[in-house]
């Protein structure tokens, strides 16, 4: 293996345990993929982030094909068909972080109630509909939701951020719980107002280049 690929490897990890820091994560349930090669770095089904060594991350062809013996993530499917379909994204950080996951159980989108929605590509973050985890279905519901967009929810599920790089995954993860929250919160007192299309395009050039924004 080569240092390039253990740092990816590594960073993986520490990604992860910062999700389970955030308070992002529930359990083992998050995975986060990251381009390599002609292919993916992928974490493990079902082990919890404190637990994962690097040689347990799965690097996974574009045809889904792995070495035989190890156990990618249950939403393989997800990560390869966003990284295939995308070539503007290298990370993909899946996750059911709580506010995020609220919404995406009432089916519900989040719109822009906050201009730093603009960091997500859009004026809303689409909720793609329900299928079942781990499904051709799911991956395609997902690729559709993230189309000309850096995130989605997925109903009765959970979130995907995705980023030209992990970090910018991350931030971006982290961002759309916030913003799920404040969304959460609003709805509390009343329906909130929202900014215009119009706004959340001026804020997308105004962010160009600004902190880990993907624009
Ligand atoms: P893993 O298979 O990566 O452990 O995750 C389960 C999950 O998050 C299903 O959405």
């Amino acid at each position: 293996m080569t240092a390039d690929e253990l740092d990816k490897r590594q960073a993986i990890i520490d990604a992860c345990l910062r999700m389970n820091a955030l308070g992002i994560n529930q359990g083992t349930s998050g995975n986060i993929s990251v381009r390599h090669q002609d292919g993916l770095l992928l974490t493990p089904t079902s082990v919890p982030c404190e637990a994962m060594t690097p040689d347990q991350i799965v690097f996974m062809a574009m045809d889904g094909s792995h070495s035989p013996g190890q156990r990618p993530s249950s939403e393989w499917r997800f990560h390869r068909d966003i990284l295939k379909s995308r070539d503007d994204v290298n990370a993909v950080v899946h996750a059911h972080p709580t506010y995020s996951t609220t919404l995406a159980i009432m089916g519900m989108e989040i719109p822009p109630v906050h201009y730093m929605i603009a960091a997500a590509g859009g004026d809303s973050i689409r909720c793609a509909p329900y299928a079942t985890f781990g499904t051709v279905e799911l991956s395609e519901h997902a690729v559709r939701a993230l189309e000309g967009r850096l995130a989605c929810l997925l109903d009765h599920h959970g979130m995907i951020a995705i980023g030209k790089t992990l970090d910018k995954a991350m931030w971006l993860a982290v961002e759309v719980e916030t913003l799920a929250r404040q969304y959460h919160g609003c709805l509390q007192i009343g329906q909130p107002p929202l900014l215009s299309s119009a706004e959340i395009e001026r804020v997308r050039q105004r962010m160009a280049g600004y902190g880990m924004s993907d624009e």
